[in-house]
């Protein structure tokens, strides 16, 4: 379970990690937006910088901006734990890929709603996670993608058939319903913003989600 800050409560930013933390999340979802790859603005290294020096969960930083490469040295240092990248942006995919490994962190490749599993295909023997969106992503509180289910199955036969060991997260839409489903197609990290932040009660939603 991995709980989205995008839907926390921004006026007080380490209280909320800590709220998940004590909610029971495994891991934080860092949601890096760039107003060009995605039509939204987030926040940057210096966020992620804040947030790795007032706790020790594991940071799952999914960056949704146009050049991953260029920006990539400044969240390495920020301490995330892992780094994902889109298969869509303006960059070499695999020297991404390395760079994060070489570095010592978590690697994981992301695709877009429209972008067809065949797309990361070349690059699965080289991440630790790889992320079908599950929304067009940019903003939280977006209803999940069904049709998206059928790209989590592919990566999972596909995994399995040759022996590779990749995590495979769902971002977007999740809550108890979706947790379900998402884990049934075969996705084992659940990035879950507005129903995690935003229920009335943190933990009993998140122990729903996993237990779902
Ligand atoms: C969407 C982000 C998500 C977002 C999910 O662009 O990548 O991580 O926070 O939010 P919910 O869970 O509210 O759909
Ligand atoms: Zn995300």
């Amino acid at each position: 379970m991995a709980p989205s800050l995008l839907a926390a409560d921004w006026g007080k930013v380490t209280e909320e990690v800590s709220r998940a933390i004590h909610s029971g999340a495994d891991w934080l979802h860092l949601d890096v937006m760039d107003g060009h790859f995605v039509d939204n603005i987030s926040f940057g290294p210096q966020m992620v910088e804040a947030i790795h020096e007032s706790n020790d969960i594991f940071l799952d930083v999914h960056l949704m901006i146009t050049r991953p490469d260029h920006y990539l040295p400044r969240f390495i240092k920020a301490g995330a734990d892992m780094i994902t990248v889109h298969v869509e942006a303006d960059h070499d995919v695999s020297a991404t890929l390395l760079l994060i490994r070489e570095a010592g962190v978590k690697a994981g490749l992301a695709l877009n709603p429209a972008t067809p599993f065949e797309e990361v295909l070349p690059y699965l023997d080289q991440i630790d996670l790889l992320l079908p969106m599950t929304v067009v992503p940019g903003f939280g509180g977006q209803s999940f993608m069904h049709d998206m289910m059928a790209k989590v199955e592919a990566a999972a036969a596909y995994r399995d058939a040759n022996g590779l060991h990749f995590h495979i997260e769902v971002d977007g839409g999740i809550n108890t319903e979706t947790a379900a489903i998402a884990g049934k197609a075969g996705a084992n990290v659940l990035v879950a913003g507005s129903s995690s932040f935003q229920a009335p009660d943190m933990k009993a939603a998140i122990t729903a989600m996993r237990e779902a």
